[in-house]
């Protein structure tokens, strides 16, 4: 490890607190020079550490780059060992883990990254990632299951990002079919699960996961319209707490994914159950009620047919467009 990696372990430990130049220098077994040029760098990339006569260094409370770090710290002790990577810039966090994936990337290789310049949505579409408002992920799964269970991914993913939310936050996050998640009626984090196949096996034989969050971002492009929004204003916890929170959920809920217990909390936490919706499919709308969601992610819907007759299908995600009628923005 790098003095440079090892100096901000340190200040993430201790925020807001002042450390002498002369303890860290011991604590980490090299020169106070060393350690004056590791804040230094340190301060280039951004991180708010304050200089204070005499008494040392202190990483501001307000500080909020994100780093494996500060990521770290706040991740339960089973999971401190994961592979976590911070990129300032990156095309698209997704896009990138999947090139990692190919070159022998392993199982948890968590990406994140400050921006994207490709952010990549559902369906073709992109991703607004401005720079240091949102937390953009990936992470890189090598499930030991079949393509079925792999759709409980997405799944899991919106419940973990909605107990982290609850957790860092204090409010209560609603989820969209299949994986948006909404608070005050606007769209705050969009999940894209893509899978890399072995067609030879047939089975998945990795699965990226990419959760965007919209932080603090509050300027978004006029395409979106009034559709997006982010979970907090002012003064908020670092990003840092919010990652490893959604981290630790994750992984709780990953180790027993196949149960399907947390299908209870996602059921209860949708904002679709109960509501009159549109879908489109194969280029045509049809109008339903949405009753419920099956143990397998699935939406069960009902509609009158002309003549009378009621039919029950259930919708799976994939090319499935969903607007809730008088309801959300779409
Ligand atoms: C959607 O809302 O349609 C899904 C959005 C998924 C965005 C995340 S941000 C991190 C990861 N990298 C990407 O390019 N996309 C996902």
């Amino acid at each position: 490890m790098s003095v440079k990696t090892e100096l901000l372990s340190i200040l993430e430990a201790n925020r807001e607190k002042d450390l002498s130049g002369e303890e860290i220098a011991n604590r980490l077994g090299v020169s106070r020079t060393s350690v004056w040029k590791a804040v230094r760098a340190l301060k280039e990339e951004g991180y708010q550490i304050r200089a204070v006569n005499n008494r040392g260094y202190r990483l501001e409370g307000s500080n909020d780059v994100i780093s494996a770090e500060g990521i770290r710290l706040g991740l339960e002790e089973k999971y401190r060992d994961l592979p976590i990577e911070v990129y300032k810039k990156v095309d698209s966090t997704n896009v990138e883990l999947k090139r990692r994936a190919l070159d022998g990337g392993v199982h948890g290789l968590t990406l994140l990254a400050e921006e994207q310049t490709g952010g990549k949505g559902r369906m073709g579409r992109s991703f607004y990632s401005p720079p240091g408002t949102g937390i953009y992920m990936s992470i890189l799964l090598k499930p030991e299951m079949g393509g079925s269970d792999a759709v409980l991914i997405t799944t899991a993913a919106s419940v973990a990002v909605c107990r982290g939310i609850r957790n860092v936050l204090d409010i209560e996050p609603q989820i969209k079919w299949v994986n948006d998640i909404y608070f005050e009626d606007k769209k705050v984090c969009g999940i894209l699960t893509e899978a890399i196949s072995d067609f030879e096996m047939g089975r998945i034989d990795s699965a990226i996961l990419g959760i965007g969050i919209n932080y603090r971002t509050e300027d978004f492009p006029q395409e979106l319209g009034e559709r997006a929004g982010c979970i907090g204003q002012g003064a908020l916890p670092p990003r840092n707490e919010l990652v490893a929170s959604v981290l630790n959920e994750f992984w709780n809920i990953y180790e027993h994914l196949t149960e399907r217990e947390f299908m209870k909390e996602y059921r209860m936490r949708s904002n679709v159950i109960g509501k009159e919706v549109r879908f489109l499919e194969r280029d045509e709308w049809k109008e339903a009620t949405a009753l419920d969601i099956d143990d397998d992610g699935g939406l069960v819907v009902e509609w009158e047919e002309a003549g009378g007759k009621r039919v029950r299908r259930t919708l799976h995600t994939g090319e499935i467009t969903l607007r809730i009628k008088n309801g959300l923005p779409s």
